[in-house]
């Protein structure tokens, strides 16, 4: 008899519905044959699924069955199929009727013992389920995570019987509570503030700026000057998240597998800091089960690139891409997988090989070759997706000394949140002004006549790319958001062309 089972694969940060169809008592030799492109770890699911069976009570069928995972071009991975199949199973092979079987998606993996194990994309399953109105029954353990999807109906089960109990009708269970965003944010857990910084004004006001419209930001400066300090500050200095951008950090922790254990559910936005060793994979996203990279998981947060000009060549060649698009596509075979990676990245490095270049006393020792040859580690068309370039002085003595208190990050983030819901309101699916479309830069950048002027001034006097114009525009853009000024003033925009550093030729 024919049983179908409706169970979901991720695909990125997405689900696809998957039909998984059992058919047991079939004529022929004695197997268990799985097909629709699964992959190696569902081919050995058979040895878990029928010791499940046989050590939850159940029998296993003495004829040959098949299992379809449909439809067959999209390649089935990880373990999420084994708890459909056994439910699939255990109906097909007349053990258990269970009526309503298809208003139910099911995922989960077995154990020996027939216990059901966490999988990753609990959440996204959530959502997936509430898009397709159906209800979702899951391993216990990965309900923490979706239970965070509100308007479905999600039942976690911990073992097969339960599971088998449940859908018969036998036991009762309730829905899993929704679990409350607001409730769940509390209090920022920021152990640091911008309050401990000393000094260091032009760097300040340079991220508050990067922040405040969205804009990567890169930071030149002496050894111990504070970039790093500054740049682990910013998560404390930004809005806190809105509930769909919250779910959608989420779905990429979820499909990376990060949630499991209710752990790491992140109410803040993400601050990720990869070492320079970090391999392409790592950072942009990849694997043979395509996971996520660090640059996903920054999304609606900061991605800190610390000694960037460390980090190997070609892995900071391939952010060019998804830094322009927001989002990292991976190629597999036929499909193309989807990671979303909408974050603002910010780059630290020194002036030269020895860190002093610049400084006062002459310390630099580096050979002009040497310099030329570290700064070309990072190529024009990076730098160019760096909207604001800063060059941070050491710190000097007077202010380290200094006992007055410097602003702190509440105060700071007042400011930047102002900026923030001016952009929400005004740019086009309220994007931040790093993101504004081309149109959006004709229609909110408009300079007067004397800004126009000082434009080409600029352009022509310091050899500015004509690559770097929009990004000037959108700069001043936010710094007159800062100042909640609708047009953008010859000050604005001063401050805007002197951010453009590394242009010069
Ligand atoms: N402006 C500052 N105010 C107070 N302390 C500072 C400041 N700048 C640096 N420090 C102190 O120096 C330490 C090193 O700073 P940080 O790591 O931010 O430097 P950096 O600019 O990132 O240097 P590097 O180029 O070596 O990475 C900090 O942990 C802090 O104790
Ligand atoms: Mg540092
Ligand atoms: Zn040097």
């Amino acid at each position: 008899m024919l049983s179908i089972v409706q169970s979901c694969a991720l695909s990125g940060v997405t689900a696809v519905p998957i039909a998984v169809e059992v058919n047991a008592g079939e004529r022929g030799d004695l197997k268990f044959i799985i097909v629709g492109l699964p992959d190696t770890s569902i081919k050995e699911s058979y040895d878990r699924i029928f010791s499940a069976l046989l050590n939850s009570g159940f029998a296993v069928p003495r004829t040959r069955t098949t299992v379809n995972l449909a439809p067959s071009y999209i390649k089935k991975e990880g373990s999420f199929y084994d708890l459909p199949i056994a439910i699939g199973v255990i109906q097909s092979s007349g053990q258990c009727h269970f009526d309503g079987l298809g208003d139910f998606i099911i995922a989960g993996e077995l154990g020996l013992s027939g216990k059901i194990r966490e999988i990753r994309g609990g959440l996204t399953f959530a959502i997936h389920a509430k898009n397709y109105g159906k209800k979702l029954l899951l391993p216990l353990e990965s309900a923490n995570e979706a239970a965070f999807v509100d308007g479905v109906q999600i039942f976690a089960v911990n073992n097969l019987n339960e599971a088998v109990k449940f859908l018969s009708g036998e036991m009762e269970l309730q829905p899993l509570k929704h679990r409350s965003f607001d409730g769940a944010v509390g209090e920022r857990k920021h152990h640091t503030d911008f309050a401990d910084i000393r000094g260091q004004f032009v760097m300040r006001r340079a991220i508050e700026v990067a922040v405040a419209g969205g804009h990567n930001l890169l930071m030149i400066g002496p050894p111990g000057s504070g970039k790093s300090m500054g740049a682990r500050r910013i998560p404390g200095i930004m809005p806190m998240l809105t509930f769909d951008e919250f779910l959608e950090t989420m779905s990429i922790y979820s499909a990376a597998g990060l949630l499991m254990s209710g752990e790491n559910a992140c109410f803040e936005r993400p601050f990720r800091s990869p070492h320079h060793t970090i391999s392409n994979a790592g950072l942009l996203g990849g694997g043979s089960i395509p996971t996520p990279g660090e640059i996903s998981l920054a999304h609606n947060g900061v991605l800190f690139l610390d000694e960037l000009a460390e980090f190997r060549k070609v892995t900071l060649e391939s952010l060019r891409q998804p830094l322009e698009d927001g989002e990292v596509i991976i190629s597999r075979s036929a499909r193309k997988i989807k990671f979303p990676c909408n974050s603002m990245v910010v780059g630290a490095m020194n002036p030269c090989p020895c860190g002093h270049l610049g400084e006062p006393g002459n310390r630099c020792k580096c050979s002009r070759l040497d310099v030329q040859k570290y700064r070309a580690r990072i190529s024009g068309p990076l730098v160019d997706r760096f909207d604001i370039h800063v060059h941070v002085q050491a710190v000097p003595v007077v202010d380290i000394q200094c006992k007055l208190p410097c602003e702190s990050s509440a105060t700071i983030r007042e400011r930047v949140e102002k900026a923030f819901s001016i952009q929400r309101k005004r740019n086009a699916n309220g994007a931040c002004n790093a993101r504004m479309q081309h149109s959006e830069i004709s229609k909110f950048c408009g300079l007067d006549v004397a800004s126009s002027a000082l434009m080409e001034q600029a352009m022509r006097q310091l050899f500015l790319s004509a690559r770097a114009y929009d990004r000037i525009l959108k700069v001043a853009r936010t710094v007159a958001d800062l100042e909640d000024e609708e047009r953008i003033l010859s000050g604005h925009l001063l401050e805007a062309i002197q951010y453009r550093s590394l242009d010069r030729k």
